[in-house]
C-alpha cells in the first residue's frame, strides 16, 4: 500500500511537470500567433493610412474601398472610421453610423495619439458606446500638418476562433486577461469579456506559471504577456481531462494493488500451512519424546520394581519349598491338609501382591492420549507416592511432608499426564538429595481459577546456568544410564497441554522447588 501510495506520488508529480510544459509551450506559441495577429491586423491599418490615394481627411467613399481590403484580410474587421484634430469622425463606414455624432477627444486612444506618445494604439477590450464587446485599433499620421486617425473596431469572437483553434486545443482551456486581471478574449465556458478572472499573472516573467489566489478557484496555469498589448494569454489544464486522466491512473493503481494483495494473501496462505504441518510434527515429536521419557523413567523405576516382585517371588520359593519337603517321604514328616491348605492361601496372596505391581506398572506404561476426568489432585499425587515410589522412599532417608492446603482439590484434568509430571520432579528432587537424608515438601493450594502445587526439596540445588537449560530434552547432569535429561522437558510439554505453567527456583547447596499451576477447568 505504501508502496503504491509512493509511486502514484511520484507518478503525479511528473505527469504534472510534463504536463506544465506542455502548457507553457502553448502559451508561448499562442501568444505568438496572437501578437502576429495583431501586429498584421496594426499593418493592414498602417497600408490605408500611409496610401498616397487617401484623400485629407478620408471620405467616405475612400473607407468604403477601405473596409473592404481590411475585411478581405480579417472578418475580425467590423468598421471603420477618419478622425481629425477635434476628435470628431470626419467619415464612418459600419454598422453603427450613428456613432459619427460622438466626439472621442476625451478617449484614452484618442489622447494618446494626439498627444503624439504614439502612432498606433491597440485597445484593451470594452463596451463603448455601442455597448457590445468590441476593441479598438487606431493610427495616425500627421499629414500636411494636418492630424489626422484612422480607427477601426474588431470583435474578439474571431479572434478568439483563431487562437483557438489550434489541435489539442480541447484539452486546455484558453483565455486573455488585461494587466487589471479582467477578461479580454474568453469562452463562455470560462467567463465572460471585461468580468474579473481568477487569473493576475506577474508582470516578471513574461512567460511564467502561476497559482490561482485559493478565494477563487484552485489549480496552476502557465500564462505569456503579449508584445503589441497589454494583455495575458492564459492556458489552463480543462478539468475534465484531469479527472479523465487520474481516474484512469487511479483505476490502474487500485487493479495493481489489488494483484499484489492477492499474491500476498497466497504467500501468507501458503506459508500459514506450512507453519500449521511444523507445529503438526513438532507436536508429534513431543508426544514420541514423551514416550521415550516414559520409557527411560520406567527403566529407572525397573529396579525398585524388580525388588518388590523379587521378595514376594522369594517368598512363594520358600513356600513351595516348604510343602515340598513336608510331601516327601523320605523326610518322614507329614502335613495336615490344613496346613498345607494355610501354606498355599499365603502363596496365592504373594501371588496377588506381585501381580498388583506389575499391573501398576503396566497402568504407567500404556501410551494414552490426553483424556479429561474429573480428579482429585490430592488422590494422585498419593497414587505416586505410595503405589509407584513407595518402596524407593521407604528405602531411603528422605521424608515426605504434605501440606494440602486447597480443600476443593478436584480439577479437570488428565490425570495419568498429571502423575508423569508429578513422577518426574519428585525423581529429580529424590536424586537430588541422594544418599543423605533430606526432606521433600509437597504442598497444594487454589483459589477458585487455579491451582498451585509446590514440590520443594533439600538436595544440591543448582547454578543459574544449570537452571537454564534444564527444561532442554537431553540435558542431564546425571551420569550415563541414570538420567536422560527428558524428564522436565516432557513435564513442561504436559503441563502447556494442559494450559497450565511450571515453574523454578534453586539455589545450588540448598534446595528446589518447582511450581505447577493448572487451570481448575481445564
Ligand atoms: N530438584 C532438582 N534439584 C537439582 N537439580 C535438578 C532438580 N530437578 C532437575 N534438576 C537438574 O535438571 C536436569 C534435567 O532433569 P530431567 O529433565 O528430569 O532429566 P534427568 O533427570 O534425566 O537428568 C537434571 O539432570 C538435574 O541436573
Ligand atoms: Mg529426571
Amino acid at each position: 500500500m505504501i508502496l503504491t501510495i509512493y509511486l502514484y506520488t511520484q507518478y503525479r508529480a511528473m505527469e504534472e511537470e510534463s504536463q506544465r510544459l506542455h502548457l507553457r509551450a502553448i502559451a508561448e506559441s499562442q501568444a505568438n500567433t496572437l501578437d502576429l495577429f495583431l501586429s498584421e491586423r496594426l499593418i493592414n491599418l498602417s497600408n490605408i493610412i500611409d496610401d498616397p490615394r487617401m484623400p485629407v481627411p478620408a471620405t467616405e467613399g475612400f473607407l468604403n474601398d477601405a473596409i473592404n481590403k481590411l475585411q478581405m484580410a480579417s472578418a475580425a474587421f467590423v468598421d471603420l472610421g477618419c478622425f481629425d484634430a477635434s476628435g470628431k469622425p470626419v467619415a464612418y463606414i459600419g454598422p453603427f453610423p450613428s456613432l459619427t455624432k460622438q466626439s472621442y477627444a476625451s478617449e484614452n486612444w484618442f489622447a494618446t495619439l494626439k498627444e503624439g506618445r504614439s502612432n498606433f494604439v491597440i485597445t484593451d477590450i470594452y463596451l463603448g458606446f455601442r455597448g457590445i464587446p468590441h476593441f479598438t485599433i487606431a493610427v495616425s499620421r500627421v499629414i500636411n500638418n494636418r492630424f489626422i486617425a484612422l480607427r477601426a473596431t474588431l470583435t474578439p469572437e474571431k479572434m478568439y476562433d483563431f487562437i483557438s483553434s489550434f489541435e489539442g486545443a480541447k484539452q486546455v482551456h484558453i483565455a486573455t486577461v488585461n494587466k487589471e486581471g479582467f477578461y479580454q478574449l474568453v469562452p463562455p465556458s470560462l467567463g465572460t469579456p471585461l468580468k474579473p478572472s481568477a487569473f493576475m499573472p506577474l508582470k516578471n516573467p513574461r512567460l511564467g506559471v502561476s497559482r490561482i489566489s485559493p478565494k477563487t478557484g484552485a489549480g496552476t496555469y502557465v500564462y505569456s504577456w503579449l508584445n503589441k498589448v497589454d494583455w495575458a494569454l492564459i492556458v489552463q489544464e480543462a478539468r475534465s481531462r484531469e479527472v479523465d486522466f487520474f481516474s484512469d491512473l487511479r483505476t490502474r493503481m487500485v487493479i495493481a494493488a489489488t494483484i499484489v494483495f492477492i499474491i500476498l494473501i497466497g504467500i501468507i496462505f501458503v506459508r500459514a500451512g506450512k507453519a500449521v504441518e511444523s507445529t503438526i510434527k513438532f507436536e508429534r515429536n513431543r508426544l514420541q519424546l514423551g514416550q521415550a521419557a516414559k520409557l527411560a523413567s520406567i527403566g529407572e523405576l525397573a529396579a525398585g520394581i524388580a525388588h518388590e516382585i523379587n521378595n514376594p517371588l522369594a517368598a512363594i520359593g520358600a513356600e513351595a519349598g516348604l510343602v515340598n519337603d513336608m510331601m516327601n517321604p523320605k523326610y518322614g514328616e507329614t502335613m495336615t491338609p490344613e496346613e498345607i491348605s494355610s501354606h498355599m492361601d499365603s502363596i496365592q496372596e504373594l501371588v496377588l501382591r506381585s501381580r498388583d505391581i506389575t499391573q501398576k506398572l503396566l497402568k504407567f506404561v500404556r501410551k494414552t492420549d490426553v483424556k479429561l476426568a474429573v480428579e482429585n489432585v490430592h488422590d494422585l499425587i498419593e497414587e505416586v507416592l505410595n503405589d509407584i515410589l513407595g518402596h524407593e522412599i521407604e528405602i531411603s532417608k528422605i521424608q515426605v511432608e504434605r501440606n494440602y492446603e486447597c480443600k476443593a482439590a478436584e480439577i479437570l484434568t488428565d490425570g495419568h499426564q498429571f502423575q508423569q509430571v508429578i513422577l518426574n520432579i519428585v525423581k529429580n528432587a529424590m536424586d537430588a538429595i541422594g544418599e543423605a537424608p533430606g526432606d521433600i515438601n509437597i504442598s497444594t493450594r487454589c483459589d477458585n481459577n487455579k491451582l498451585e502445587i509446590k514440590i520443594s526439596d533439600t538436595g544440591k540445588g543448582m547454578s543459574p546456568e544449570q537452571l537454564d537449560k534444564i527444561f532442554m530434552p537431553f540435558f542431564t547432569t546425571k551420569e550415563v544410564g541414570m538420567g536422560t535429561g527428558l524428564g522436565l522437558s516432557v513435564s513442561y510439554g504436559i503441563v502447556k497441554a494442559l494450559k497450565g505453567d511450571i515453574e523454578v527456583q534453586s539455589e545450588a547447596g540448598r534446595g528446589t522447588t518447582f511450581t505447577i499451576r493448572l487451570p481448575v477447568r481445564a
